[in-house]
């Protein structure tokens, strides 16, 4: 009986270990690999909307490669991490990922001497949406 409860304790620490490891908590992820997992669906690869889940939904995804000629050249990194957070709410199709990027905050100046605690996750995904812009 005690042989077997042991057994079964060590049955349930392996399979929590296991989890443990599947998780991979903190585990480095590109923008890149977050844009493709989380955003190309529907904004596509290239970011202009023309992902496979993009034909059903109305509105369209944007095209989100002219966000930085739709602000006088400038990437508007802010606004586009807020948006991707769920921080700035549009009614509308597009999920929130807030969720997503973990505890982890490192300090981002979002305005002159004004620092955020961020998730280098958003920032990350938020520069690779950046990389996208034509
Ligand atoms: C389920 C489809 C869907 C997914 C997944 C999705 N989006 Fe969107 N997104 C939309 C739609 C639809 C719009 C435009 C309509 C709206 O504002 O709701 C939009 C708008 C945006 C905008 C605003 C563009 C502008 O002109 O201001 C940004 C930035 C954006 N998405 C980035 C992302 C990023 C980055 C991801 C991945 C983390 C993502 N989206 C995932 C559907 C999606």
């Amino acid at each position: 009986m005690t042989r077997c409860a042991a057994g079964l304790l060590a049955a349930i620490f392996a399979l929590a270990g296991c989890q443990g490891s599947e998780m991979e908590i903190g585990s480095p992820v590109t923008g890149e690999e977050d844009y493709i997992a989380l955003c190309s669906s529907c904004h596509g690869a290239s970011g202009i909307g023309d992902g496979p889940a993009a034909a059903g939904l109305s509105p369209r995804p944007a095209d989100i490669t002219k966000l930085a000629a739709g602000n006088s050249g400038e990437f508007p990194l802010i606004a586009v991490m807020a948006r991707i957070d769920g921080y700035t709410r549009a009614p509308g199709v597009m999920p929130e990922f807030g969720q997503l990027f973990g505890e982890e905050l490192v300090p981002l100046e979002t305005a002159p001497d004004v620092f955020t605690p961020t998730p280098p996750r958003l920032i990350a995904l938020a520069e690779y949406v950046g990389s996208l812009q034509r």
